[in-house]
């Protein structure tokens, strides 16, 4: 009797959006490292060369990597990386929101989107959406609760007491700083909303806080912005890629989502992220919003 090799399992595949910097490229490398099909995004296009580069230059034997770019203030974009990534896997284990970050200032998409709504919440909301058939089939052949989505969302959410119902996008009173402390309160409600929705399907979301971190996000701010990330040192991208890849993976964070975390531990919310009436209503108001763009 002959005897054949057995195929090499395939890796478990992983979507990191803006892996092209900072704590998304961190959290990349360490997926390369373990091994996974690492399917990172990036906007700018020499800093997507350069960190698909580093990327693969840390990978252990086995993994795959495979870098897509688009820009996630636009939903067009968004919606062909999606395609794209289709292209690539039949499975998502785990999608990791990460993409984002403070505007110096009001921005009007080519859609009519404000770009620090579009880039931060409606990009995420738009992709998992997208992505959610390739998510389903990874749960249905995976262990329960061991399908993730996870969002690097920001303690800025405290600074926002509630959404800003009737001007979401703020285009009536712009502030940066306000706009996207709105934006990650937003990531909450919406980590809260779709693991409600996806419970019944053995895939789990939670949500994370960073720290102050040294990377290029401050760059994109304004000065006020500028100081308070010169103010205290940061630590390196390093650290925050610890604790999602740990949320990732960790057996007992596989029930229970909708959580929290912050520095390989659970942490506390402000109260307007655990409101339930409001992350259903983001969820409609987001659907309406996408809806308009066709
Ligand atoms: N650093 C901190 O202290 C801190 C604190 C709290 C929360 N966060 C959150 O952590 C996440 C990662 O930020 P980071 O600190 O690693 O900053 P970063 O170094 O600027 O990295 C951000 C990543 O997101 C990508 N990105 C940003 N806007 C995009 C857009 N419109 N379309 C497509 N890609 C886009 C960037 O692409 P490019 O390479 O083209 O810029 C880059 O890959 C963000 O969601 C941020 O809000 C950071």
């Amino acid at each position: 009797m002959t005897q054949t090799a057995p195929l090499p399992a395939s890796p478990r595949s992983v979507v990191i959006t803006g892996a092209s910097s900072g704590i998304g490229k961190a959290t990349a490398e360490a997926f390369a490292h373990m091994g996974w099909h690492v399917i990172g995004t990036g906007r700018t296009p020499e800093r997507c060369a350069d960190a698909e580069e580093e990327i693969r230059a840390v990978a252990a034997k086995g993994a795959r990597i495979d870098f897509l770019r688009g820009d996630f203030s636009e939903m067009a974009d968004v919606r062909r990386v999606a395609r794209e990534i289709s292209g690539l896997t039949s499975r998502v284990h785990v999608l990791i929101n990460n993409a984002g970050g403070v505007r110096d200032s009001l921005y009007r998409t080519s859609e009519g989107l404000e770009a620090t709504f579009a880039a931060n919440h409606l990009a995420p909301f738009l992709l998992t959406r997208e992505l959610l058939p390739l998510l389903e089939q990874a749960a249905q052949d995976s262990p329960k609760g061991s399908v993730r989505v996870i969002a690097v969302s920001s303690s800025g959410h405290m600074g926002c007491p509630a959404m800003n119902w009737d001007d979401l996008m703020m285009f009536g009173d712009f502030a940066a700083t306000a706009a996207y402390c709105q934006a990650k309160l937003a990531n909450l409600l919406f980590t809260r909303e779709l693991d409600r929705k996806l419970a019944g399907k053995g895939i789990v979301a939670h949500a994370m806080h960073p720290g102050r971190v040294g990377t290029n996000f401050a760059s994109h701010g304004d000065e006020t912005l500028r100081s308070h990330m010169a103010a205290a040192p940061c630590i390196p991208p390093e650290s925050p890629a610890r604790t999602i890849v740990w949320m990732a993976t960790a057996p007992d964070l596989g029930c229970g989502g909708g959580r929290y975390f912050h520095d390989l531990a659970e942490a506390e919310p402000a109260p307007q992220a655990r409101d339930d009436e409001a992350a259903k209503r983001l969820w409609a108001e987001s659907e309406r919003i996408l809806a308009t763009l066709g």
